[in-house]
Parts: structure tokens; sequence; C-alpha cells
């Protein structure tokens, strides 16, 4: 069997904070098969995007990447240089920050952005920078290529600037791009239309994508695998079609029982679908309960969940979850 492009083992990423240290990310592990797309939910504070920019080796102080091992195309990134990472981000991991207004300068033209992300990995001149932000405005469907490259962030639509995020992010043709939200801010119709040129370059570049998202509608339709967090931890990770037709921990099966309508993408009020909610909030990191994380708002909790804490176990070959009652869900 082929091996998974990118394999998080065991990740442990905290904060200094004056309450003391919290694990954001608490032992974070999952695959990336190549040429898939991994979808990543959980609510907001989950330790989503911790876990990509831990992947890019990017968090910076009060933050430190305790522990893990994050092994990419036969490599632990942990161990290289500063140097060697520099030359992985960009070129063969991208990623598309969750904040896209902070992302491009508004200062600089698109094809002035796009072209200094090619020069920076590859031995290029600025006339062939240019002319490979031209190719890649046409890739991601972007208008009138060879004038738009000379266009300011400002003079474009927010789904036309995302695609230029995205022109940017696969420049350098990386073998795996991070979209931390990439369609969050954009309207639904728009969202679709970038989530669909999204899948099509996944494909035709045969790339992965890990795809942080709060929408279970867009893992639904676009995730080949989905990996559930709660609380810094992963709960639940699997192929899709298996883990919605038969979620395994009572937190995944909360969440897609309180999703109106999967599969239909008709929207009433035109706006992207957030993470349904579950009663309950999630537990402050500085201050976790001892045994299961989401033991507060379960409706299956029973008294060994207050007490051990629950391992992620793995169900068959492909899937796992975090609770010692999953098998009761089973069908
Ligand atoms: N710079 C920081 N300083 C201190 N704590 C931080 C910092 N960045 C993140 N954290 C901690 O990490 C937790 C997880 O943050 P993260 O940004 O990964 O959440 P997320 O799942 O991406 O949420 P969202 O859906 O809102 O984007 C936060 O709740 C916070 O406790
Ligand atoms: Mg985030």
């Amino acid at each position: 069997m082929e091996p998974p492009l990118l394999e998080v083992r065991d990740l442990v990423t905290s904060f200094r904070t004056e309450e003391g240290v919290v694990r954001a990310v608490d032992g974070v592990s999952f695959q990336v098969p190549a040429r898939s797309i991994v979808g990543v939910v959980g609510e907001s504070g989950s330790g989503k995007s911790v876990t990509a920019l831990s992947i890019l080796r990017l968090i910076e102080e009060p933050g430190r990447i305790e522990s893990g091992a994050i092994l990419f195309e036969g490599r632990d990134l942990m161990g290289l240089s500063e140097r060697e990472m520099r030359d992985v981000r960009g070129d063969r991991i991208s990623m598309i920050f969750q904040e896209p207004m902070t992302s491009l300068n508004p200062v600089y033209t698109v094809g002035a952005q796009i072209g200094e992300v090619v020069r920076v990995h590859q031995d290029k001149s600025r006339k062939q920078a240019r002319a490979r932000a031209i190719q890649m405005l046409e890739l991601v469907g972007i208008p009138a290529p060879q004038e738009r490259v000379d266009a300011y962030p400002h003079e474009l639509s927010g789904g036309m600037r995302q695609r230029v995020m995205i022109a940017m992010a696969l420049a350098c043709t990386p073998k795996l791009l991070l979209a931390d939200e990439p369609t969050t801010a954009l309207d639904v119709t728009i969202q679709a239309q970038v989530l669909e040129l999204l899948k099509k370059l996944q494909r035709e570049l045969e790339m992965s994508v890990v795809l942080i998202t709060h929408d279970l509608g867009v893992v639904a339709e676009y995730a080949d695998h989905i990996v559930v967090m709660y609380a810094g931890q992963v709960v639940e990770r699997g192929p899709v079609d298996e883990v919605f037709a038969s979620p395994r921990h009572p937190y995944t099966r909360g969440l897609l029982r309180s999703l109106p309508s999967l599969g239909s993408s008709a929207h009433p009020d035109k706006r992207p679908r957030r993470l349904p909610s579950i009663e309950g909030i999630v537990p402050d990191l500085r201050a976790l309960p001892k045994g299961c994380r989401f033991q507060d708002r379960c409706e299956l909790v029973i008294d060994g969940c207050r007490e051990g804490t629950p391992v992620l176990a793995a169900i068959g070959d492909h899937r796992a979850a975090r609770c010692i009652r999953s098998k009761e869900l089973a069908p």
C-alpha cells in the first residue's frame, strides 16, 4: 500500500499564558493519503488552525511544539533546520491562511505577489515569474488574466481574491495544501465555486488537501476523510462516507444529527452553514475535567467517562474514535 503523504503523530502544541501552559493541540494523530482531501472539523478553539500551523512549524511565541512527529514524504519535518523548512513551505506544502485579508499585501499587484512566491523557490527571472503568475490566474479561473495580473487586491471581489490566494498557494505545485477555512468569508454561491475549483485542481495537480472547515456539508461534498476535533484532540476520524453513515463518537453523532438537510446545497439564508450547535460549551483548556473532555455535553455519559481518559481506539483498519461507549454506537 502507498504510504500516506503526511502523517501527524502525537502532536502536542502548547501556549504559555498568564494562567499557565495551555495545550491547544494535545496528542493529535491523523494521516493524509496521497491525492486525497481530508476535512478537519471542530468548534471554534478546538485546535484546527494550531494543528495546521504546527505542520508547517509556524507556531510563534508564546506557543511551542512540545512533541510529536510530522512525517511528510518520508521525512520528519520536526527534524529539519529552519532553512530546510523554508524550502518546504510554499513549495512542497503550502497554506491558505484563515484570515484572507491579511494574507494578500494591499500595496503589491496580485501578479507581483504570485511571482514572488515562484521566485523565492525557483530560479526564475522576473519575466518568467510574471508569465507563471498569468498562467496561475488563468488556472484558477480569473477572467482576462493578462490584465488582472496588474490589479491590486482591492480591485478584485472577495471571490476573486480567494482565487488569487489559491493561485499563490499552488504556484509551485505543492504536494500538500493546508486550506484553513478557505471560503468562510464568501457567500454561498461563490463558496461552492471556489471549493469546486479546489477539488478540480486537487485532482489535476495530484495533490492532497487538508480542508479545515466549520461546515459539515462541505466535508460531505468535498472530502474523502474526516478528522473531528474536540478541545485539542481528535475524537473521531475515518472515511467520510463511513463516519457520516455511522458516527462512533457521541460528539460526531450530535453534529451530524443537528445538521439540516445534508446533501442539499440550497441555503435559505444564503450564508455558509456553521457547525451545528450542541448544547453546552467546549471546556476551558486551562481547567479540563478528569476523564473525557466531552462528558459534560454527552448524552451517553456514564461514571466511567469521568474516571479514565478515553483513548483514540482503532475501529477496523481506517477508523478510530475516542469514546469508551463507541462499540455501542455501532449499527
Ligand atoms: N497565540 C496564542 N496564544 C495563546 N493561546 C492560543 C494562541 N493561539 C491559539 N491559542 C489557543 O489554542 C486554541 C485553539 O486555537 P485554534 O486557532 O487552533 O482554534 P480553531 O479550531 O482554529 O478555531 P476557529 O474555528 O475559531 O478558527 C485556542 O482556543 C487558544 O486556547
Ligand atoms: Mg482556526
